[in-house]
């Protein structure tokens, strides 16, 4: 049997895996060549990647570097950094691109949004450090960016590694130098560190981030208590019971409800006042 030497400290170590946890961690081996360090299975194919990362799954481990760091290599251990919290990793194409530009500006406006809800943000894009700060000035000078200052990291990317692991390179666009770029993903992860939501937008189509503030109040609300919200739910609007809960356990948790009447007579659409 191959004899495997523990991985130094200051690369990527993975905890025990849990049976739904995701592939691309290490398990004892290191790929050198992979810097900052990185599973050796992020260089699966994205086609690979991108089934592999579910609803439910722990979201795969890396250590980057990221705008916002302190020491001088400005290193994030993504599972420490997001430890015990609500967290947002949203991709970016590149550098200097036109809509992301917009993007990250209308994110930072929003980040007190975000942390009013105990989620912590931060970005990535294939680039590097000093070109992911270079290009702040630029965004903090748009109109994009109120509040004038980005103060979330900005994880560099510049092998892909990241983008390959979490499934979000997107086929049809390639940078100048022929690079494969990443799509918009979006992804909300939980407390547990298991992916709650989401997203994959094409390069050519910006998010709104309003809509995801909405979609994170449901997701935080639902963890909590048995209801789903429906179509357009914000806060306060009315929620539905969940279809799990027969009438008595609803009750029984306080949860009072207006039965909808449908031509089917099923009771299966029941509103109730938000819980929170
Ligand atoms: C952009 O961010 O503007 C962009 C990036 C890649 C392809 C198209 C647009």
């Amino acid at each position: 049997p191959v004899k495997q030497t523990p991985p130094p400290k200051d690369l990527c170590l993975s905890p025990p895996q849990s049976p739904r946890a995701t592939s691309g961690r290490l398990k004892g081996a290191i790929d050198k060549s992979s810097k900052p360090g990185i599973s050796p299975k992020s260089r699966a194919t994205p086609q690979q990647t991108a089934r592999s990362l579910r609803l439910g799954d722990e979201v795969p481990d890396f250590i980057a570097a990221a705008t916002g760091m302190p020491g001088h290599n400005r290193l994030m251990h993504w599972h420490s950094w997001i430890e015990g919290s609500w967290a947002m990793l949203c991709s970016h194409p590149a550098d200097y691109t036109p809509v992301c530009t917009t993007e990250l500006g209308r994110l930072a406006d929003l980040l007190p949004e975000f942390l009013k809800r105990g989620v912590k943000v931060a970005a990535v894009s294939c680039n590097d450090v000093e070109t992911h700060e270079g290009w702040i000035k630029d965004i903090t000078a748009t109109a994009f960016c109120q509040s004038g200052q980005v103060d979330y990291p900005i994880i560099a990317d510049s092998s892909r590694a990241i983008a390959e692991q979490y499934g979000m390179i997107d086929p049809d666009e390639r940078s100048a130098e022929g690079l494969p770029m990443t799509c918009r993903a979006v992804f909300i992860i939980g407390p547990d560190k298991r992916l709650k939501l989401s997203l994959l937008y094409p390069a050519t189509t910006g998010r709104n981030f309003t809509e995801i503030l909405r979609a994170i109040d449901s997701l935080q609300l639902t963890a909590k208590h048995n209801v789903a919200t429906p179509v357009d739910w914000k806060r306060k609007d009315k929620c539905m019971v969940v279809p799990t809960l027969t009438d008595e356990e609803a009750i029984r948790k306080g949860l009072y409800f207006e039965v909808i009447k449908v031509p089917s007579n099923k009771r299966y659409i029941r509103l109730t006042a938000d819980p929170s």
